[in-house]
């Protein structure tokens, strides 16, 4: 395993790797602080790829001025040893510097998709991720990249953003790993102490009762929002942001829910930590390799 620190070295290794080996490259773009969540992205890369990197890279342009950039939890000796342990090829951890060169100033903004759900409290965050993503994907040409499921508005995005600007990268989405509660794995769970951790389990009890409204006929949008809204509110620590009933491509919200893929999305803020979390509806609908646990 080599780990890169430039970018120039990045893509030359990538361009030798597919033009002289003629070998698949699978990314999986993380900012480190790996858990369970990364690997099982890790897994399905070295199982589907010839060749894995993994890019490290806590990425500035995706934070906004009053969220943890500075405190984001950084440790590539740790995700490093992780790493070796799944037989990954690279790992990709440049600099600020590397990826937004002196005087960077073109930015790529996925429309429409980007200003709701998560874009409402975190204005300008997609358009970090959409930017640092299309420069991962120039830099390393990936055939195929993996995304998390607990992630589902990025997900949506990156897939629009490969589809618009014809990038020739195919994006797997997989399943959200959870704990036994389950907690969505998140870096962000570090945050929690051990009575918020336990409060934050009402999250995923919530999108489970949603899923069996709907098992059992509920196709009323408003009224399922209303099921997740209502259990969330038992758990007096919890502070809801938002509940989303949507098409799960366009994001587009549903009052009255059809066979198309479903999107119920939430964002709950416990003590001083916001976690998000979802689960598809009609998942058979949804396109292939989209797929969640809950
Ligand atoms: O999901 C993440 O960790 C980040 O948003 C990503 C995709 C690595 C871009 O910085």
């Amino acid at each position: 395993m080599e780990i890169i620190n430039r970018r120039q070295r990045m893509s030359s290794v990538a361009r030798k790797v597919r033009r002289e080996q003629d070998q698949t490259i699978g990314l999986v773009p993380t900012m480190g602080a790996l858990h369970e969540g990364h690997l099982s992205l890790v897994r399905e890369a070295r199982r589907m790829c010839d060749i894995v990197v993994v890019s490290v890279f806590v990425n500035p342009t995706q934070f906004g001025p009053s969220e943890d950039f500075s405190n984001y939890p950084r440790d590539l000796t740790k995700d490093t040893a992780l790493l070796t342990d799944y037989n990954v090829d690279f790992i990709f951890a440049p600099t600020v510097e590397e990826i937004y060169p002196k005087n960077f100033s073109t930015y790529v903004t996925v429309e429409g998709l980007s200003e709701q759900l998560e874009g409402v409290a975190r204005p300008g965050h997609f358009r970090g991720v959409a930017t640092v993503v299309a420069i991962l994907f120039n830099l390393i040409r990936p055939d195929f990249a993996f995304f998390g499921q607990k992630d589902a508005q990025q997900a949506v995005i990156v897939r629009r953003m490969v589809r618009d600007l014809a990038f020739d990268a195919e994006i797997v989405v997989m399943p959200t790993v959870r704990e036994e509660s389950g907690l969505a794995l998140s870096s962000r769970n570090a945050y929690l102490n051990d009575e918020e951790r336990h409060a934050a389990s009402v999250i995923y009890r919530a999108l489970k009762r949603a899923k069996e409204a709907h098992k059992g006929g509920e196709r009323s949008g408003s009224r399922i929002a209303g099921i997740v809204r209502a259990t969330i509110e038992t758990e007096p620590r919890a502070r809801i942001d938002y509940i989303s009933v949507a098409d799960a491509d366009t994001l587009e919200r549903l009052e009255k829910m059809d066979d198309r893929a479903i999107l119920v999305s939430i964002a709950v803020t416990i003590g001083d930590t916001r976690l998000i979390d979802n689960t598809i509806l009609n998942r058979a609908k949804q396109k292939e390799a989209v797929t969640t646990q809950v």
